[in-house]
């Protein structure tokens, strides 16, 4: 359902150069993150950067923004050059970056979070209530969003938030508007939009940087892309010059065959099962996945399919007639005790999922599966290691290794790290929302491996939701299709095609 953006902005002529990053350089205790990477940007220009997860991508835009300082390059921001610059100086010079990881503060309204920092204020010196909440609303509108200026940010789902933060660079007049990953949060009909007006913006002026994993999106939306590879620019090329295949090669430094694994499923009896399950989002709804089988489900934004994974695992409080799933003959009533019994949900918004940021690796993948590790009545560090190390090895995360900071490690890598203390807690039953989100091409390829591996070899039952149907044709021995909040279809491995997925979500 990513198939339909086609949103191509102008090309443009040569404009006034905004931005030039030159020759920056930047080590993280002896790890070199960036290794002289240039590039520039023009006014009214898109430039997309690409790379696999910890390539160096989040890295650089933060060292543009002042978060960090880099240890050898230069700057030129609009024409002069920055020497050590504060990110309260970047953002008053006009570059405004939408981090991967969105830094609103969730206690306050949406007029506050746009606000922030610069609240007006009427003549007697109080803060002019009218004027926060007229001017929230007007930067809101501007982007063709209807979000109440009132609302608790807290509140919004997360695509929602990342439309907060857009409308809080555009309020104040952003020149150079970095997107980190926008698309890994935003629904289909959203990344519309957001194109639709990264292009009305383009035409202003205003140049954007935009990351994402999604080739697709690269050539929709970028007039040049920027490849990063291991902390290297290894091509700057104009993306219409470009094919995919030349831009995955440019990015993993290799040829890739095809991404989907072979299958050999031995499906066998029910693993979970439930009827009738309904709740504010869900209508009825029943489904059977057995051992070994990968179930997939579709279906738009808002057809119900996240709600239904998080149904299953108790969360929400779903009613049901019946639910089976090993000995658990009713519905779990959290994710926690859903858990114990074997039933392990690895959600969309992942960095909101249970990572202790401050700790290491290895405490965060050993965190659901103490039980194992446990066994003899102290937690082994050194068995906490050992497992880590495995799966390090096995989803290919990019760390110095079991004991480094789990914060520190790039978004993506992260995100493995999540599956990866799900499998650790010996779940039997996955439930996987969007399981290749802002995950790099590479490693996404592992991912299905081992999906494919735990399904056919363990007898694992797998229900995934995914937009990316290729993804759901490719991997899923059935897939269900739904439409507000029923399912309206289902198709067998040999059935599915794209066209008919489509077909069934639609009408
Ligand atoms: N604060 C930090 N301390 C130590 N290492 C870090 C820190 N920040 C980043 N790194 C390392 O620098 C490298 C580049 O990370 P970066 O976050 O820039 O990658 P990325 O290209 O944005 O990846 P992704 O696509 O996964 O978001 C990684 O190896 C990462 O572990
Ligand atoms: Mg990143």
């Amino acid at each position: 359902m990513r198939m339909d953006i086609a949103m191509n902005v102008h090309v443009t002529d040569k404009r006034p150069l905004a931005l030039r990053m030159e020759n920056i350089t930047k080590r993280f205790r002896g790890v070199v993150a960036l290794d002289q990477v240039s590039f520039d940007l023009q006014a009214g220009e898109v430039v997309a950067l690409v790379g696999e997860n910890g390539a160096g991508k989040s890295t650089l835009m933060k060292i543009l923004s002042g978060a960090y300082q880099c240890d050898g390059g230069k700057i030129e921001l609009f024409g002069k050059m920055l020497a050590r610059a504060n990110p309260q100086q970047i953002l008053d010079l006009g570059v405004a970056v939408i981090y991967q990881e969105l830094l609103l503060a969730n206690d306050l309204t949406v007029a506050e979070n746009i606000y922030l920092g610069r609240l007006p204020k009427t003549r007697s010196g109080l803060i002019d209530w009218n004027a926060v909440h007229a001017g929230a609303r007007r930067a809101i509108a501007r982007l063709g969003f209807d979000i109440a200026s009132d609302a608790k940010v807290g509140d919004l789902s997360v695509a929602h938030r990342q439309i907060v933060e857009i409308a809080k660079a555009m309020s104040r007049d952003a020149r150079i508007v970095v997107l980190d990953e926008p698309s890994a949060v935003l629904g289909d009909s959203e990344l519309q939009s957001l194109f639709g007006i990264i292009a009305k913006l383009a035409e202003e002026g205003v140049s954007f940087i935009y990351i994402s994993h999604r080739l697709e999106e690269i050539f929709a939306i970028s007039h040049r892309t920027v490849v990063l590879r291991d902390g290297r620019c290894v091509a700057i090329a104009k993306t219409g010059d470009l094919t995919k295949d030349k831009l995955v090669k440019m990015m993993v430094g290799r040829e890739m065959s095809s991404v989907y694994p072979d299958r050999q499923p031995r499906i066998g009896p029910p693993a979970l099962s439930v009827q009738n399950l309904t709740n504010p989002w869900l209508k009825d709804t029943s489904l059977t996945v057995r051992q070994g089988e990968i179930l997939g489900v579709c279906g738009l934004a808002g057809s119900g399919r996240t709600e239904l994974l998080r149904a299953l695992c108790g969360v929400d409080g779903a009613k049901s007639k019946s639910f089976t799933c090993g000995d658990l003959n009713s519905m779990p009533t959290s994710p926690k005790q859903a858990l114990a019994h074997g039933i392990g949900l690895l959600p969309e918004d992942r960095r909101h999922q249970g990572l202790f940021i401050e700790q290491d690796l290895a405490f965060n993948i050993a965190i659901a599966g103490l039980g194992a590790i446990r066994r003899r009545g102290f937690l082994s560090r050194r068995a906490e290691t050992r497992m880590a190390k495995a799966y390090i090895d096995q989803l290919r995360v990019k760390t110095p290794g079991p004991r480094e900071t789990i914060g520190n490690l790039s978004g993506g890598n992260q995100q493995k790290c999540v599956l990866a203390k799900l499998l650790n807690a010996g779940c039997k039953v996955l439930l996987i929302d969007e399981p290749t989100r802002g995950v790099d091409i590479g490693a996404r390829r592992e991912i299905y491996q081992l999906l494919v591996d735990l399904a056919d070899r363990q007898g694992l039952a797998i229900i995934i939701v995914s937009s990316e149907l290729p993804e759901v044709i490719g991997l899923c021995d059935r897939t269900l299709v739904m439409r507000a909040g029923r399912i309206t279809g289902e198709l067998m491995r040999g059935e599915m095609s794209e066209e008919r997925i489509m077909h069934a979500a639609t009408d």
